[in-house]
């Protein structure tokens, strides 16, 4: 009876694990098969290359957009998103991907931020803008003093699809402009198909295409600037390379 017991707990616990783990594996399969529909074999290897531990290979695929400050709207800007500054650091908080000590970390370097909300008044997105350098992974960016690097756009899972991040964006590039910068630089991954399309709402256009392949001691880049030529370059860990990005061609805002 007992060990009959212990058989049956044993049976149904391993059945809740195949289970799970079915539904791991086909929501997996789903993401890389989505991979290789919307950007090919590249976008397949790269998706798998990201199940990898990223001590021991890490590969980014994502591309560097501009999008010029200006004085009007881009898109149709968010009701009530504003700028924020030090005294939201808790309403910033509650966005929820970084804590109160992590936002006044931002704050103390001169990050400027921007907040959205819903129609209750909770805080449901932000975005931050860095000046001087960004370093996205093994790649340092230098920017002019009329330049900002965005970066944490963010909006809480149940306010996605409404078309929050446009709308915020919008509203911070009004603010930027205000405040004397030129245009904000920042990366999208090439497999992120929502911040790609909210991004084209804003006016983002892509500068350079960049691919890197790093294993512990040092990795491959290849960039492509937006009709032309691909360049592979090779650089050692943990220096990385450093890079101004490329003016948008004439006519591009
Ligand atoms: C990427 C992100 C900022 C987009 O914000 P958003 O306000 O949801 O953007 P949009 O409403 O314009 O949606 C963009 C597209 O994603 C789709 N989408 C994404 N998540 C969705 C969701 N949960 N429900 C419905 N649609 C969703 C929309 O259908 C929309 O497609 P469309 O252009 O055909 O209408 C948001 O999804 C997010 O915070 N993601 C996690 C963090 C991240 O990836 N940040 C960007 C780093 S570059």
């Amino acid at each position: 009876m007992f060990i009959r017991a212990i058989t049956h707990d044993h049976a149904s616990a391993a059945a809740e694990v195949a289970a799970t783990g079915m539904t791991d594996i086909r929501r997996r399969a789903g993401t890389l098969a989505d991979a290789y529909r919307r950007c090919g074999p590249l976008g397949l290897a790269v998706a798998v290359a990201g199940h990898i531990p990223s001590r021991a290979l890490q590969v980014e695929w994502f591309g560097v957009h501009q999008v010029t400050a200006a004085a009007t709207h881009v898109a149709e800007p968010w009701p009530g998103a504003r700028a924020a500054d030090y005294d939201d650091a808790d309403l910033l908080a509650g966005v929820g991907h970084v804590s109160a000590a992590e936002v006044r970390g931002r704050f103390a370097r001169g990050d400027d931020v921007f907040i959205a909300f819903d129609d209750a008044g909770l805080p449901v997105a932000y975005i931050w803008y860095r000046s001087g350098s960004w370093r996205e992974d093994d790649i340092e960016f230098r920017l002019e003093p009329d330049e900002r690097w965005g970066y944490d756009l963010y909006v809480r899972p149940e306010a996605r699809g409404l078309r929050v991040a446009s709308g915020l964006v919008s509203v911070a590039l009004v603010g930027l402009h205000e405040r004397g910068v030129r245009r904000v630089v920042s990366v999208i991954d090439h497999l992120n198909e929502a911040s790609r399309r909210s991004a084209s709402r804003y006016g983002s256009f892509k500068l350079t295409s960049v691919l890197t392949v790093a294993v512990p001691w040092g990795g491959l880049i290849r960039e492509r600037p937006m009709g032309g030529r691909a360049r592979w370059s090779w650089y050692r860990r943990p220096a990385g390379v450093r890079r101004r990005p490329l003016n948008a061609p004439q006519g591009v805002r």
